[in-house]
């Protein structure tokens, strides 16, 4: 595996690769690999001549500078941990991904006022500006995100639609610590105690599948998380899975998922279920 530091550098490898005849997968990753990480890369593998992973804490979709400055940065292990299931590892410093400010701004209207994005302004936009420029620079056949981020993926698919990027967006699914709580690169920030109490998050939502609708749903999780001091929540919401719209009721839509955000102390986790 090679790393490659310079979008130069990138889009000429690219280039080659691609002039090859190979069909080429792309991992986008904020690093902090788990095994999350590794089960989309080890799927990149599999389809594809050649993958790409992008390491790179991305300062645009931060709207919390503290967030920013905590975000676990881990390069050398990251590395290591990727081994040969990639064949190029790209990890920018920030001024060569933005050397100057970046001013584009991105609408993807209804899937974005919910949620992560009413939490956390403009988020999705730094996520966009991040993603499609990395998509730009490689045009990779296939590009893999994981399904925690459930309502990334849709922005991401907007994304892809309205400035018509060729690349196909594979979701992936959610991969679980042995205590149920969703992998993310953030658990490193918990402490042995904290993550044992957030793997009562997934407990919660599994046993929240046999409440009989949405009002009894809603008031089973919000109440079984008040129950824990540790816990402040952030949002709990039930959507429809395709366009992340607030229902009512189970009948409402064919596919219905609750979608929760939490705070364990400082730490802020999400994670997600699927009711039908
Ligand atoms: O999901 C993430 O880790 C990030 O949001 C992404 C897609 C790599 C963009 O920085």
């Amino acid at each position: 595996m090679l790393i490659v530091k310079t979008v130069k550098e990138l889009k000429q490898t690219a280039v080659e690769v691609k002039a090859k005849g190979l069909k080429v997968g792309m991992v986008p990753t904020m690093g902090a690999l788990h095994e999350g990480h590794l089960s989309l890369i080890k799927k990149a593998r599999q389809e594809n001549d050649v993958v790409f992973v992008s390491i790179f804490v991305n300062p645009v979709q931060f709207n919390n500078p503290d967030d920013l400055k905590k975000y676990p940065r881990t390069l050398d292990e990251d590395v290591a941990f990727i081994g040969d299931y990639a064949d190029y590892v790209f990890a920018p410093s920030v001024e060569e991904v933005f050397p100057t400010q970046p001013s584009e701004q991105y609408h993807y209207g209804k899937v974005e006022m919910v949620m992560e994005g009413a939490s956390r302004p403009g988020h999705f936009n730094g996520v966009g500006v991040i993603v499609r420029r990395l998509l730009d620079w490689v045009q990779p056949d296939k590009a893999y995100f994981g399904e925690k981020d459930y309502q990334q993926i849709a922005v991401i698919r907007e994304l892809v639609r309205q400035c018509n990027i060729q690349s196909e967006i594979v979701p992936c699914p959610i991969v679980r610590e042995l205590n149920g709580l969703a992998m993310s690169s953030r658990n490193r920030l918990l402490t042995p105690h904290q993550f044992e109490t957030a793997a009562q998050i997934h407990r919660i939502l599994e046993e929240s599948k046999s409440q009989k609708d949405v009002p009894e749903i809603k008031a089973f999780v919000e109440s079984e998380i008040a129950k824990i001091p540790e816990f402040k929540l952030d949002y709990f919401e039930i959507a429809e899975d395709a366009t992340l719209q607030t229902v009512h009721s189970l009948a409402e839509a064919d596919g219905v998922m609750g979608f929760i955000t939490v705070y364990v102390g400082e730490v802020r986790l999400i994670d997600n279920i699927r009711y039908k």
